[in-house]
């Protein structure tokens, strides 16, 4: 599947998109192990959340559907997981693939974790290490998946000091730190998504956070809790920054989690230039939401502060396109943790940006994007949903059309992106290979 992307003038509008990933993902998990019925509300019925679904019913937990984004889970408690009868499939989700290989590893019972070829080049010592210092048995394809799980061994608490600030690695930690005896904490390198520590303390699970330092008991029980699913920021930020860059548009997009551990992109945008206002800000459980509202703007260069890097680092594909609109120069510096997402997005930007007229130096774990004009023509997505979508962005204010290769994996994170971008005014087309 392709894209091809007309330039036009965005009309705007009031809109909605899909639930939070990475709420979804642990909603899930955590209430798959509660005791009792939980109902998760705003789920996200996106193909990496579908995975972690279909696993857990292979693990025994009964799942029942009211509509794609109601669920009731009937937790089985954290001991309840029944052996599964082949391996699990996480798809193309780094997040399952590693939040799972934190909740199996103090099971009684063996499993496999598997991926598709983007997940298998993904690097995955830095969830094995810590487990297996916490006593995990697991074997992996020179660090990569998929992952073999041994099961029976008995967790031991620990102390991790994470090299890499992962909130995918912490949230491992803490969910094996669940089935160990003691108290398990990590530290991390800087401050990133913390949906874990907010869930567990919502479903009554102590978890104690200080100087940086976050910490669990393991053993507690998890109380079935109902869930609702804030707007994943991370998809809003497409529309968001299509409406900055367009001609006198205003877009509002509901009910948006804003918990300060995410909201990077709109610090970076705003120091940038952009007209972006938080509205209506209300608690959603434990994640705060707002409405954002957003003008089109003049952005102009700067330096991003590595310091906000991990709390925007799903948007830097579009913060790349924000850079390539801007008037002057702007530097992203310790982004080298994007070279080993679904694609190497430093990479991934870069050459699309060239292809498009744009000047873009890469070092290894940074760039420096000049702005200018974009052109028409045809990029690569290399497979990745956030490279498609960044693009499909960008080619809405492109001189001519812009073909977008390989998008299929839009759908892993938001189903209904063409049609939501189309509800704002852009014109996007979906192509198959001859037609571009
Ligand atoms: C996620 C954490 C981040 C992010 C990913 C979702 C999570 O990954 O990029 O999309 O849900 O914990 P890292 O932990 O690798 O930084």
């Amino acid at each position: 599947m392709h894209y091809r992307v007309i330039p036009s003038a965005l009309t705007g509008g009031d809109i909605s998109v899909p639930g939070d990933k990475s709420i979804s993902h642990r909603a899930l998990m955590l209430t798959s192990i509660a005791d009792g019925r939980s109902k998760i509300s705003g789920f996200l019925a996106g193909e990496d959340c579908l995975c972690t679904l279909a696993a857990l019913r292979a693990l025994g937990v009964r799942i029942d559907t009211e509509s794609e984004s109601v669920l009731t889970v009937h937790g089985v408690g954290l001991h309840g997981f029944s052996e599964p009868a082949g391996p699990l499939d996480m798809g193309n989700s780094g997040t399952a693939m590693r939040l799972f290989a934190g909740l199996l590893s103090g099971q009684a019972f063996d499993s496999c974790l598997t991926g598709d070829e983007s997940l298998s080049r993904r690097p995955m010592n830095r969830v094995i290490e810590p487990l297996q210092a916490m006593g995990a048995k697991m074997t992996s394809e020179n660090g990569k998946p998929p992952l073999r799980l041994y099961g029976e061994q008995q967790l031991q608490p620990v102390h991790y000091a994470l090299p890499v600030a992962s909130a995918q690695v912490k949230s491992a930690i803490l969910l094996a730190g669940l089935f160990a005896d003691g108290r398990t904490s990590v530290t991390e390198p800087a401050v990133t998504r913390d949906h874990t520590e907010r869930m567990l303390e919502s479903m009554g699970v102590s978890v104690e956070v200080t100087d940086g330092c976050i910490g669990i008991v393991g053993q507690q029980t998890l109380r079935a809790t109902d869930i609702v699913v804030p707007a994943d920021l991370s998809s809003a930020a497409f529309p968001v920054l299509a409406a900055i860059v367009g001609q006198n548009v205003e877009v509002i997009v509901r009910g948006v989690g804003v918990n300060p551990t995410r909201t990077g992109f709109i610090d970076v945008l705003r120091q940038m230039g952009a007209s972006i206002e938080l509205e209506n800000t209300d608690l959603c459980g434990a994640e705060p939401i707002a409405d954002l509202r957003v003008r089109s703007s003049t952005l102009k260069g700067i330096d991003v502060d590595p310091d906000v890097v991990s709390l925007a680092i799903d948007e830097f594909p579009l913060l790349f396109v924000a850079a390539a609109l801007a008037k002057g120069s702007t530097s992203f510096r310790g982004i080298g943790e994007l070279r080993v997402k679904e694609s190497d997005r430093i990479a991934a930007m870069a050459s699309g940006l060239r292809t498009l007229g744009i000047e873009v130096s890469e070092t290894p774990d940074g760039a420096v994007v000049h702005g200018g004009k974009l052109a028409g023509g045809t990029i690569d997505s290399f497979g990745d949903h956030r490279i498609a979508m960044a693009f499909a962005v960008a080619g809405t204010v492109a001189s001519a059309p812009l073909n977008i290769l390989n998008t299929a994996a839009v759908t892993t994170s938001f189903p209904g992106f063409v049609g939501c971008m189309q509800s704002i005014g852009a014109r996007i087309e979906i192509a198959d290979a001859v037609a571009l």
